[in-house]
């Protein structure tokens, strides 16, 4: 097709072709950059290549649901980030987690109730969550020093000299109370009115318009040009702070009063509440107005109003325990469900995909959807119980499908009434449409098939191989330069990375090999041998990413750096998982079982599983997994062919000062301060290990009222034991 797709104007390209024709640019396109940055010549004149590029922007313009991973646009993108120097954050830039109804929102308020010990009621600030792109603005003696993006929350761009471009924001900060260092947080937009009146004018003078307001107001503040940036109309609301040297107010509420007597644009509708009827209240007038101002929101931003309960609250993982988004509901549109396609996913999961008729949900055109499991196809809730009343899902249907958020669109509910006569009911392959082997649901905690269909070919399958390697190299993984989805891809077709330890041995085969990695399609001296020197640099590795990119169920990101924290080496990380994989066998697998056994003290050796389940945050489907990956023969043989490879670093901790730095503590009995929870956040903090039992390895019991068989234990063992208010006198509050 794409000979012919070639020849199409892009306003006639239907979706289907659409998609062909960019598969087909990112490859010619990819080509004319490798020869044209490695040693050989260009092909193509700047003229003809230029074209090129802009037919990729024009479709992808056309058809935004169809930008594929390695498109041009986004490797441009990739490049054109690099010219920014980065900015190292000094408190990293979070997100939030979100709430979709009234009773995540009561549920939010309780949990932190319940983790504070607070049983009257207490403040909470409510906003609109701009859609826009968040700015750390860091001002020192008053003065604007530096701007930095996002980025991946750690390290964002420096784009201070575009955002001094912005009326809405101050060079100099004046009036009461100005710290020293002063970080001010919030969020860059562009207005609708100004969006629409921007994109006319791109319209009358023949050139591309843009999608939406908030990659407008992205991609605006991203110009290596500030001159562009100063053009387009960019403003910001100022609603967090990050470093600073004084905190000068109590709560959120005034904190970010004082950032608008400093000079910044701050959201007139905050409010501060204390219920949540009230909180609730503030939110259906804000979604009220939201057709009606001149920005995008998404949401509502609930934040504990006290500064000292923030504090103690904390995060988890990578968003703040005090503050939730209250999301809008998601926009709806009606299309054909076309074809129901599996895809086989890193941990074999069978992933059903709606390919739909492009239809147009919330601005953005959509032609792909989740179905999630074969369970969700037949009308099946998680639960067994019927949702949609029990409607099935067919290829032919006419469906409704939203977004919410950035998230992939999904498909809600069916119309019955026009259903095709011919319509069938879908069968979910029991087979792996990939490998061939039996697809099987195993039987969860609860009794119940689990929802998830997975192929039991585990390394005989390529797809299960191509996207563990994937995952392997990914940004927040290995992350090797030049080591793509693509080249992932294409290196298992040719044989040469079957496992992720084989990307560490292809130069040495290479150099012994006939057919060079330089002579084949798409590679020259150059781009080998940058890769190769990509991969030398991996060759250590942060215990995080190392974990992390091992692809374990369960294990994402955040996982990983709990348990990079909590075990600190390889080896402290990798020793109790043998014994854990004993420990769990005797307990048919059941991670849930085995735990209660450990915390009654019922199990002989259990202390390497309570040391695991322990650990805060990481839960116990995680732990269970974990074990079992590592309990495979197969697996267990790559970790090691990698570690042979591979040295992953260990963690060196913040040093703190506290008295209890380093040390393992335990918890039990009653306490009466506050809950377990904030208990161990706070042991954390202060840089202190928490345990879940005792052994020789402890150091330091807490034991309130009603402690039972732990303080014996420690009592036997002669470890020191206070009680709450010495633990409080020892951290320091
Ligand atoms: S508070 C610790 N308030 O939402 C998190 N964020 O999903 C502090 N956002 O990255 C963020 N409006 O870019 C906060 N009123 C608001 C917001 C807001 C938009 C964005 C922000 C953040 C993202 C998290």
């Amino acid at each position: 097709m794409s000979d012919t797709t070639a020849m199409i104007e892009v306003d006639d390209l239907s979706a289907e072709q659409a998609g062909a024709e960019l598969a087909r640019l990112a490859v010619e396109i990819a080509a004319h950059d490798r020869a044209y940055h490695g040693e050989d010549a260009p092909t193509v004149s700047d003229a003809a290549y230029d074209a090129l590029r802009a037919r990729n922007s024009a479709i992808e313009a056309r058809f935004p649901d169809l930008v594929r991973p390695d498109s041009p646009s986004v490797r441009v993108g990739a490049t054109l980030q690099s010219q920014f120097e980065k900015i190292t954050h000094r408190v990293p830039m979070l997100s939030l987690d979100n709430a979709f109804n009234d009773d995540d929102v009561a549920d939010f308020v309780a949990r932190i109730k319940r983790f504070l010990r607070v049983d009257a009621d207490m403040a909470f600030t409510a906003e609109p969550k701009i859609d826009g792109l968040s700015l750390a603005l860091r001002y020192e003696q008053g003065k604007l020093v530096s701007a930095a993006t996002r980025g991946d929350g750690v390290t964002g761009e420096n784009v201070t000299q575009n955002a001094r471009t912005l009326d809405d924001i101050p060079e100099q900060l004046s009036g009461l109370d100005v710290p020293e260092v002063m970080e001010v947080r919030g969020e860059v937009y562009m207005g609708k009115a100004d969006f629409l009146a921007l994109n006319e004018s791109m319209a009358a003078q023949g050139k591309q318009t843009y999608v939406n307001p908030r990659n407008t107001a992205a991609g605006s503040l991203r110009q290596l040009d500030s001159a562009i940036t100063a053009s387009r109309p960019l403003k910001f609301f100022a609603y967090a702070w990050g470093d600073v040297s004084a905190v000068q107010r109590a709560t959120q509420f005034e904190m970010v009063q004082l950032l608008g007597q400093w000079g910044f644009s701050i959201n007139p509708l905050m409010g501060r509440f204390d219920s949540v009827d009230a909180m609730l209240e503030r939110y259906r007038l804000i979604e009220a107005q939201r057709a009606g101002l001149d920005y995008d929101i998404d949401g509502v931003v609930y934040k504990v109003d006290d500064l000292a309960l923030q504090e103690r609250l904390g995060f988890i993982s990578r968003s703040p325990r005090w503050a939730v988004a209250h999301k809008f509901p998601a926009e709806l549109a009606t299309t054909i469900l076309e074809k129901i396609e599996i895809q086989v996913g890193r941990t074999g999961a069978l992933s059903p995909v709606a390919r739909l008729t492009p239809v147009t949900v919330g601005g953005v055109v959509v032609s792909n959807a989740t179905l999630h499991n074969e369970d969700y196809i037949a009308g099946i809730g998680s639960d067994g119980a019927p949702i949609r009343e029990g409607r099935d899902l067919r290829e032919g249907d006419t469906v409704t499908v939203y977004r919410a958020g950035d998230v992939i669109p999904k498909v809600m509910d069916v119309d019955l009434s026009k259903r095709p006569a011919a319509a069938t009911p879908f069968v979910f392959p029991v087979k792996c449409p990939a490998c061939g082997s039996d697809a099987v649901r195993d039987i969860n905690a609860k009794g119940r098939p689990d929802s998830v269909r997975r192929c039991t070919g585990g390394f005989i399958c390529p797809a299960q191989a191509v996207e563990g390697l994937k995952h392997f190299v990914s940004r927040n993984a290995f992350d090797i330069d030049g080591f793509g989805e693509k080249q992932a891809e294409a290196f298992y077709t040719w044989g040469l990375v079957v496992n992720p330890a084989d990307i560490f041995t292809l130069q040495k085969r290479n150099e012994r090999s006939l057919t060079k990695l330089q002579n084949r399609d798409g590679y020259g001296k150059t781009s080998v041998d940058n890769l190769f020197a990509a991969i030398e640099e991996r060759r250590s590795i942060s215990l995080t990413r190392f974990i992390f990119a091992l692809g374990i169920r369960h294990v994402g990101e955040g996982n990983a750096k709990l348990l990079a924290r909590h075990y600190q080496t390889i080896e402290a990380f990798l020793a109790p998982m043998e014994a854990n994989a004993t420990l769990l066998a005797q307990f048919g697998g059941d991670g849930v079982a085995l735990t209660k056994a450990v915390n009654k003290d019922q199990v002989e050796g259990g202390e390497p599983w309570a040391n695991l389940v322990s650990i805060d945050g990481l839960g116990t489907a995680a732990a269970q997994a974990l074990v079992q990956f590592f309990a495979d023969p197969e697996r267990r043989r790559v970790v090691d062919d990698l570690l042979a490879q591979v040295t992953p670093e260990p963690v060196e901790l913040v040093v703190s000062d506290s008295p209890v730095a380093g040390k393992t503590v335990v918890f039990t009995g009653t306490l009466e301060q506050m809950s377990r929870d904030e208990a161990k956040a706070m042991a954390e903090r202060k840089g202190a290990k928490v345990s879940g039992s005792v052994s020789g390895k402890t150091d330091l019991l807490v034991a309130g009222p009603k402690a039972g068989s732990k303080l014996t234990k420690a009592q036997s063992l002669g470890i020191e034991i206070i009680d709450e208010q010495g633990w409080l006198d020892l951290v320091g509050g």
